[in-house]
C-alpha cells in the first residue's frame, strides 16, 4: 500500500506536469487569421508573411483594413481588387491564371502601383521594404516559370 503510493505520486506529479505544460503552450499558438488560406500562397513562409501584412486586406476573403486606412480610395475598390486576384483562392486557380497572376503581381510590385501609395500612406505595416519588394519579386519570377 505505502509503496504503491510512493510510485503513484512521482508519475501524477509528471503527469501533471505535462498536461499543464501542454495546457499553455496552446494558448501561446496564435489563431490564424480568417484571412489565411487553408495552405499558404508560396511554400516560402517569408513571401506568405509579406502577401498577408501587405496584400490581403484587399486580395483575401474576409481582409479588412485597420479604420485609420478603411477610406483610402483603393481600399474602398476591394472588392474589384478580390475579383481580380484573391490569394484566398489561390490553390483554385488553375497553372496558367497562377502564371499570369504572378507576371501581373511582378509588373506591379516592381512598378510600385501594389501595394497601393494612397493605402500604405495610411496603413504603414503594409508598405513594404526594399528586401520584401526583392523577396516578392524573387517569388514572382521563379514560380511564374512554366512548370514542366
Ligand atoms: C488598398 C487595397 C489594395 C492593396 C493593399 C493591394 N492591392 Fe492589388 N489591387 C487593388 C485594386 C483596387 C486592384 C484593381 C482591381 C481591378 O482591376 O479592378 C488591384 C489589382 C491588383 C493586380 C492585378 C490583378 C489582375 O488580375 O488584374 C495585382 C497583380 C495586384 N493587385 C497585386 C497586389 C499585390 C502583390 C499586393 C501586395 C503587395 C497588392 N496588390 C495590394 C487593391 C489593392
Amino acid at each position: 500500500m505505502t509503496t504503491k503510493t510512493k510510485i503513484s505520486f512521482p508519475i501524477a506529479c509528471l503527469v501533471l506536469t505535462l498536461l499543464i505544460s501542454s495546457c499553455s503552450s496552446s494558448t501561446q499558438t496564435t489563431t490564424p487569421e480568417a484571412t489565411a488560406p487553408a495552405k499558404g500562397v508560396s511554400s516560402d513562409a517569408q513571401v506568405n508573411a509579406i502577401l498577408e501584412s501587405s496584400c490581403y486586406g484587399c486580395h483575401s476573403t474576409g481582409g479588412s483594413a485597420p479604420w485609420y486606412a478603411a477610406v483610402s480610395p483603393t481600399y474602398l475598390a476591394a472588392n474589384s481588387a478580390r475579383s481580380a486576384l484573391n490569394f484566398s483562392d489561390w490553390q483554385t486557380y488553375d497553372p496558367q491564371k497562377k502564371a499570369e497572376e504572378l507576371k501581373s503581381i511582378e509588373q506591379s510590385v516592381s512598378g510600385g502601383s501594389m501595394p497601393p501609395g494612397d493605402y500604405t500612406a495610411l496603413d504603414h505595416s503594409a508598405r513594404l521594404t526594399d528586401q520584401q519588394k526583392q523577396t516578392l519579386l524573387t517569388w514572382a519570377s521563379q514560380s511564374a516559370l512554366p512548370a514542366h
